[in-house]
């Protein structure tokens, strides 16, 4: 993809301003490439209003971007449990889902992802009703588990997507075994061999898998 088809693209899907304010805040903020790319984002988007999707999460907020994304394609009465470690990205990220006017679909929990989603979601006494999609995109090294406790938590029919599959290319790099690079290439093996779901794999971003729980 060249500069000038990448604009062509966006020439022809404009990112709504909403979110092009959490665009143009995360490109000054220090590890601003973190943030999802708006194509990615749109998809989901698109995948939730197909799904007519209520009920979703997300694993590692930053900035907000796909949170606002996923955030704006649920219903009115839909709800994002939002997960990030971090309180001060975290703040950010709520004060543009106020200003977007739709702070009231989400539910941010600060700490870390694995127990929080433990305690609240999978825990006793936790409310058991099904989600219909989670978006995994924290640290790289638990995603196994977080893989675990999505598909746990996701409908029959729902999908869990999992960020950086391709790890800007050090998947397919045998010079590359360092701790996250093995992990991600683990978890991929795991996805493609899992009779639980169906895989789709796309060269989108860093690359992302969808896992259609079966
Ligand atoms: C790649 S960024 C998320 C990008 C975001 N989805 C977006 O589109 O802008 C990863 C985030 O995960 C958070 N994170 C890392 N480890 C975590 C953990 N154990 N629990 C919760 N959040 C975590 C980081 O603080 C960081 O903000």
């Amino acid at each position: 993809m060249t500069e000038a088809l990448y604009s062509y693209v966006m020439d022809l899907q404009p990112e709504p301003r909403s979110l092009r304010n959490v665009s143009e805040y995360t490109k000054d903020v220090p590890a601003g490439h973190m943030k999802s790319s708006p194509e990615q984002v749109r998809l989901f988007a698109l995948l939730l209003k197909l799904m007519g999707a209520r009920r979703a999460i997300e694993i590692g907020v930053f900035t907000g971007y796909s949170a606002l994304g996923i955030a704006q394609a649920l219903p009115g009465d839909g709800v994002l449990y939002a997960f990030e470690r971090d309180p001060e990205v975290l703040e950010v990220a709520k004060a543009f889902w106020d200003k977007a006017g739709v702070g009231h679909k989400i539910r941010p929990v600060e700490g870390n992802a694995v127990e929080e989603i433990q305690r609240l979601l999978l825990g006793d006494g936790a409310e058991k009703e099904p989600f219909d999609f989670a978006f995994i995109d924290a640290n790289k090294r638990a995603q196994m588990t977080y893989y675990e406790q999505c598909l746990e938590l996701v409908r029959p029919g729902g999908l869990v997507i999992v960020d950086n599959v391709l790890w800007y290319g050090r998947v397919v790099d045998g010079e590359r075994n360092d701790k996250i690079t093995l992990a991600i290439r683990e978890l991929n093996e795991h996805m493609k061999n899992d009779e639980r779901v169906e895989l789709t794999v796309l060269p989108v971003g860093d690359g992302i898998a969808l896992c259609r729980k079966l």
